[in-house]
């Protein structure tokens, strides 16, 4: 007999949250999907207790599993890292008011219309895919649309912006170090075809970085200009979550031709790509669009969709914003396997429905950048260089 969701709650009502509350009155589930024995549901926590909360991920996986008539279960955890903050690592206050004195000087050239940024040779247009809030799928998506470009037939590059919690190691399972090239370039590292760097190459996943300002501005500068990129069409550049150093430093160091904005539809998410879209916008950086990521759930087995965030509203908030809708993925296990194993949807089931959106979102994202989006909103003497 097919489990019920009054069981599947009934078991995680067992399982304790990491202040000793059972999971079910922590205010931390979303909607829960019980369908063909398979369960789906997401926890949502702070980002700064996402270590603990992992455990309890796992609990309750296990749990619910342990119900019969459960044949596989689901849990994602959502992260909600406040925007613009460090959380991978410990950060004494000091380091906070290094970083805020850091944003100061980016803050001043915020309206900067006549500032002519140096391109970085050989490479075309580089854009960045960001949000206001962490743990919404940036990386996953930065990473299949990328593959989707190259799918297009461009030469893309992959440069992990984010160097509080670099993923792209593991989203495309590198392990290796790059090599450097005549004693002090490094090279990238090329994986399905991408041109790929992140400092997790660089430095031991375990070691917890503290990050102060400069040195944020100094490391993505290098990892921008001191890497041989070679002739790339694209450089799409996964950022870290929020409005912070980081972007700011990428709208001034490089002339960004766009961003893509992923979000989830819940409200709270698109009150931070609302942010996100008026960041990109006061630096004059064209939005390019908004992805909407997580949009709905479809059940593996039986292909029934359900919107367990509530759906659409990303591409309202697309429209309140006057920005391109750039597509839906869904919420979806393979997605996240795949994408957590290292091995992409849209390089390793290229004929999969997954692969299809992402390839779509690239095509409009790439008539974007061709077509010049947003361009009204463009500082008018930023140049890429050819
Ligand atoms: N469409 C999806 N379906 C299922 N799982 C997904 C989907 N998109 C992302 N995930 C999963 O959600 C988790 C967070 O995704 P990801 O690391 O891409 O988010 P992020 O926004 O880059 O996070 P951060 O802010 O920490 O950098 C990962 O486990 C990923 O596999
Ligand atoms: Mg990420």
């Amino acid at each position: 007999m097919a489990a019920s969701k009054e069981q599947v709650l009934a078991a995680l009502a067992k399982v304790p949250s990491p202040g000793g509350a059972p999971l079910t009155d922590a205010r931390v589930l979303s909607d829960i999907v019980v369908s063909d024995g398979k369960v789906f549901f997401s926890i949502s926590v702070d980002a700064g207790a996402v270590k603990s909360w992992e455990l309890v991920r796992k609990a309750a996986e296990a749990a619910v599993r342990a119900v019969p008539g459960v044949q596989s279960a689901l849990v994602a955890l959502t992260a909600e890292r406040a925007a613009g903050t460090a959380s991978r690592g410990p950060q004494p206050s000091h380091v906070a008011q290094n970083r805020t004195a850091a944003a100061t000087p980016a803050h001043s050239h915020a309206h900067r219309t006549d500032k002519v940024q140096p391109g970085i040779p050989g490479v075309d247009a580089v854009i960045a895919v960001a949000s206001g809030k962490g743990g919404v799928g940036k990386s996953t998506t930065a990473v299949n649309l990328a593959l989707g470009l190259r799918d297009l037939g461009l030469k893309v590059g992959m440069l992990d912006a984010d160097i509080y919690g670099p993923s792209l190691p593991k989203l495309l399972a590198i392990k290796e170090k790059p090599q450097t090239v005549g004693g002090t370039r490094l090279k990238p590292i090329d994986r399905y075809g991408l041109s790929v760097m992140s400092i997790g190459f660089l430095i031991d996943e375990e070691t917890p970085m503290i990050w102060r300002g400069p040195m944020v501005m100094s490391a993505i500068t290098q990892m921008l200009r001191e890497v041989e990129w070679g002739k790339l069409d694209v450089m799409v550049v996964d950022m870290p979550p929020g409005t912070g150093d980081a972007q700011l430093t990428m709208a001034q160091q490089v002339p960004l031709k766009g961003a893509v904005i992923v979000s989830t539809p819940q409200d709270l998410a698109l009150i931070d790509a609302r942010r996100g879209v008026a960041m990109f916008r006061r630096v004059n950086v064209p939005v390019l669009g908004i992805v909407e990521n997580m949009s709905y759930f479809m059940c593996p087995s039986c292909g029934e969709r359900s919107d367990i965030f509530g759906y659409g509203g990303a591409r309202k908030e697309a429209e309140r914003q006057g920005v391109p809708f750039l597509g839906e993925v869904p919420l979806h296990m393979t997605i996240r396997e795949k994408s957590d194993s290292g091995m992409p949807v849209v390089a390793t089931e290229p004929d999969g429905p997954h692969a299809k959106i992402y390839r779509e979102i690239a095509a409009k994202v790439l008539e974007q950048i061709k077509g010049g989006a947003d361009s009204g909103r463009m500082a008018p003497k930023i140049v890429i260089e050819a």
